[in-house]
């Protein structure tokens, strides 16, 4: 059994990784229509990433006979100043889901529900993963500032990102 408070708060992790999937695609989608189709294709594997965040924690509440209950999602950004703007949005949004998710672990301690904790903990190692690698995207646009051809070069790098394993799930 999980307790209302936690199905709460795992319904609410649901919506928001989900709202990053969203999030994730509204970015690809500018990126591409800014011919930065690196970025675009790396929005798109991170996109399917998100995915596959909420679908786990869906999956965990099927196992322990709770319901999942899918909220609206907001609309996304959908328009930037530049790819540097694009990635400080998501490096920003990363913070705050990291934000949410040690808050998850800690209710999660305090109801004593402790296989919703061991699930967290996945989330909480991935979280450090996650902004690693928007801080290293951030800092490396910063530092080529409006250099259109190293700009260039970040954007075919990010291109090579491999897709998400099983096609969005799970990862
Ligand atoms: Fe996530
Ligand atoms: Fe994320």
């Amino acid at each position: 059994m999980l307790t209302k408070p936690v199905q709460t708060a795992i319904n609410r992790q649901i919506n928001s990784e989900l709202m990053a999937s969203y999030s994730y695609l509204a970015m690809s989608a500018w990126c591409d229509q800014q011919n930065f189709t690196g970025a675009a294709r790396w929005l798109r594997v991170q996109s399917q990433e998100e995915y596959g965040h909420a679908m786990r924690l869906f999956d965990f509440m099927l196992a322990k006979d709770a319901a999942p209950v899918l909220a609206s999602l907001g609309d996304p950004k959908g328009a930037f100043k530049s790819l540097l703007d694009v990635f400080k949005t998501a490096y920003g949004q990363e913070q705050g889901v990291t934000r949410q998710i040690n808050a998850l672990y800690e209710l999660a301690f305090k109801e004593k529900a402790y296989d919703t904790a061991v699930q967290t903990q996945w989330f909480v190692n991935e979280q450090v993963e996650e902004e690693r690698s928007m801080r290293e995207i951030v800092a490396k646009l910063e530092m080529v500032g409006e250099d259109a051809p190293s700009i260039l070069e970040i954007d075919r790098e990010l291109g090579s990102r491999a897709p998400a394993a099983g096609g969005g799930e799970g990862e």
